[in-house]
């Protein structure tokens, strides 16, 4: 870091108490901020990290509505579990908090009632899905459909996961309640909105200040900045929230997005309060002096990067993120992670098998920083085995040992270096620096495999330094040479303590040094602070081996891989729709086009441009198949068009018609084409 800041204030986006935390959470938010905090306390920074559970919104209900319980149970259950296994995995939070608390709901209805007054919010009357079975308003996630943008078939009430935009249910093409799966009918509802276009260029200012933010931080902004923001509600008609705090609206509550980022304020609060110092949350919000890191994954970006810091900018008198380092998502085992099909790994299960800091080095090796990673069983067993067992422990077992045996233990002296001792010695000075810049910027994959390089060098000094030799031949020299390696091995401890903190901790102890292990200074692990004669405890295994049998039984546990569990050939992947009449089908125009030209739209993973000519005339298409084909196997290919359906715009880009493909992926994929003989604009019928 340039300039140390006078405190940093990090935030961990608060999870949803709906679930049992996974790899995939740990390795988009929480491991990346632990890291870090663990690093800046390593260095007597004034560092708060602040979390808690999102215990609001139609992801709890849903749940307690197919439990059959209430969403308190579910949040109950889930975040002491939560809480517990954060605990366990060596999450270093200062406070974890809950949306349900008081202060929470004191302060999440401070803001809205505070926009209420400075006129800042729009009450609308609008048309929301409503089913008249379940006797309820179908808010976000009750409703599914089909999307009108991509023509995904499960869009959700609130977004369409597979491109990515904001919906409103009544958007959605055959909508369908997800409680009883009937058709919802149309209601007039009021709601309360937040105008994010009135903070547009504050915003787009905001975030073109921080050229520093990660390229897919970035470009996400940018998309949406593009589209023009727009007004968003913020309140929702459902029983389970932070009820709006005014009268006459009775079973209406916040959005749970309105209330989750201020969990973060609330949060602060309490911690202040436990802390015997209730007001002190305000310098970590308030004060300019405060940098404030929001960690998160990327499905998150908007909200942090435009929904709260619109909130903190209507507030006024708070700070904005400096920077949000959002992750892409871990995969597993080359698919996706689903609960459903019962391919998730739960935090809580790893740690009944294994130890924390194995599944932290492992995940940090692979963190998801600059695009989507995998976890592989194997790589796990193989990162532990080869690198955390083979390397550091290696190194600090070999030394610890060679000293037990040929210095009874005690930090032999150090006499004239070498050029072999002069140059890991300087190296070792080094890499505090080296480490540390690479944490500021938030590489923590870089980090960590620098510190493991160091681990590396070490063993090489050690085995060219062949002290098995010169302790018959060269005591003197074998003594520098062990006093050298002891002392890297103290550095290690604290270097690698922001990754594996609970490995460190014990090596620490097995050097039996006096000071606390939390009072070691980070800059310290530079040098040679270990005074001769110290005497070293016995030295014990510190990394255990990973056997094939338990890699085995991992394996065993997981369902089939998502991506290819798709339905059987010539088995309907979705129900037959109900008829429609002849005249409805042929309001459809359907028509012959060639593709001419082919581009992948700039930051979405699953969107082309493609240019096609229908007879005479040039049409732009936006396609959802960027995962499926590449530009370059399209151009020149005669599809099969909607020619006449409204236009609409995707990540910015106009759509004018719409391509006919297979839903699906992998071999149920298809491209509906013709041959090339056929000219283009020809109608089909
Ligand atoms: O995606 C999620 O799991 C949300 N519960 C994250 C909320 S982050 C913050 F706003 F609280
Ligand atoms: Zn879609």
């Amino acid at each position: 870091m340039s300039e140390t800041p006078k405190r940093i204030l990090v935030t961990a986006a608060l999870p949803y108490a709906n679930g049992p935390i996974h790899l995939g959470h740990l390795a988009g938010a929480y491991l990346p901020s632990d890291i870090y905090v663990r690093y800046h306390r390593r260095c007597r920074h004034n560092i708060l990290f602040i979390c808690g559970s999102d215990e609001h919104g139609v992801p709890i209900t849903i749940r307690a509505d197919k439990e059959g319980v209430t969403p308190k149970d579910v949040v109950d259950r889930f975040h002491g579990m939560n809480t517990e296994a954060f605990a366990r995995f060596g999450m270093s939070f200062d406070n974890y908090s809950r949306t349900s608390a008081a202060v929470h709901h004191v302060t999440a209805s401070e803001f809205f009632l505070d926009f209420h007054q400075q006129g800042i919010l729009k009450k609308k009357d609008e048309q929301q899905l409503y089913c008249e079975k379940d006797r309820m308003f179908l808010a976000d996630r009750y409703v599914e459909g089909i999307c009108p943008v991509c023509k995904h078939d499960s869009a959700r009430g609130d977004q369409c996961e597979q491109c990515g935009p904001w919906l409103n249910g009544v958007e959605l093409i055959s909508p369908r309640g997800k409680l009883c799966g009937s058709t919802p009918i149309v209601r007039t509802t009021t709601h309360f909105y937040l105008p994010l276009g009135d903070f547009q260029q504050r915003l787009e200012q905001y975030v073109h200040s921080h050229t520093e933010w990660k390229e897919n931080v970035k470009q996400y902004c940018e998309s949406w900045f593009r589209e023009g923001l727009q007004d968003r509600a913020v309140t929702r008609d459902l029983n389970w929230g932070v009820p709006v705090p005014l009268e006459g609206y009775p079973n209406k509550v916040l959005y749970v997005w309105f209330d989750a980022v201020l969990g973060y304020i609330s949060s602060t609060k309490e911690w202040a309060v436990n802390a015997g110092t209730p007001e002190k949350w305000k310098e970590y919000w308030q004060d300019e002096g405060t940098k404030y890191v929001a960690f998160i994954g990327k499905d998150n970006v908007v909200f942090h990067c435009i929904v709260f810091p619109a909130m903190l900018m209507a507030k006024g008198g708070y700070i904005l993120p400096d920077n949000v380092p959002a992750n892409e998502f871990l995969n597993l085992e080359g698919g996706k992670f689903s609960k459903s099909r019962n391919n998730a790994i739960y935090l809580k299960d790893v740690l009944e098998s294994f130890d924390p800091d194995q599944l932290r080095y492992t995940l940090a090796c692979n963190l998801p920083e600059t695009r989507d990673t995998d976890f592989y069983w194997k790589d796990f067993q193989a990162k532990n085995n080869s690198e955390l067992a083979d390397i550091y422990g290696n190194f600090v077992n070999r030394t610890l040992a060679f000293t037990e045996r040929n210095f009874e233990g005690k930090v032999p002296p150090r006499g004239v270096l070498n050029n072999r001792d002069k140059e890991i010695v300087e190296y070792l000075k080094s890499v505090p620096g080296t480490v540390g810049a690479l944490y500021d910027r938030y590489k923590f994959r870089d980090g960590t495999a620098e510190v493991m390089n160091l681990a590396r060098a070490a063993n090489k000094y050690f085995n060219d330094s062949e002290p098995w030799k010169t302790v018959k031949s060269d005591r003197a020299q074998c003594a520098t040479t062990l006093n050298i390696a002891l002392q890297i091995v103290r550095s290690l401890s604290i270097l690698f303590s922001p990754v594996v903190p609970f490995s460190s901790e014990r090596i620490w102890k097995m050097m039996n040094i006096d000071m606390p292990f939390s009072d070691a200074v980070w800059d310290d692990a530079g040098q040679l602070l270990l005074p001769e004669g110290h005497q070293i405890s016995k030295p014990e295994i510190v990394f255990r081996k990973i056997e094939d049998a338990e890699i085995e039984r991992e394996l065993a546990k997981l369902g089939p891989p998502v991506d290819a569990a798709v339905p059987a050939p010539g088995v309907p992947s979705a129900p037959i729709k109900p008829i429609v009449g002849f005249e409805d089908f042929q309001k459809i125009d359907l028509r012959v086009a060639k593709i001419i030209a082919c581009e992948p739209v700039p930051k979405s993973k699953k969107l082309l441009r493609l240019q096609v000519e229908i007879g005479g005339e040039k049409r732009q298409i936006v396609a959802g198949i960027a995962q499926q084909r590449s530009p370059e196997e399209l151009i020149g290919k005669s599809v099969i068009v909607v020619a006449n359906l409204a236009p609409a715009t995707l990540m910015g880009v106009e759509s004018q018609g719409m391509l006919l493909a297979t839903h699906g992926d992998g071999e149920a994929f298809a491209l509906l084409t013709v041959s090339n003989d056929v000219p283009s604009g020809s109608w089909i019928k």
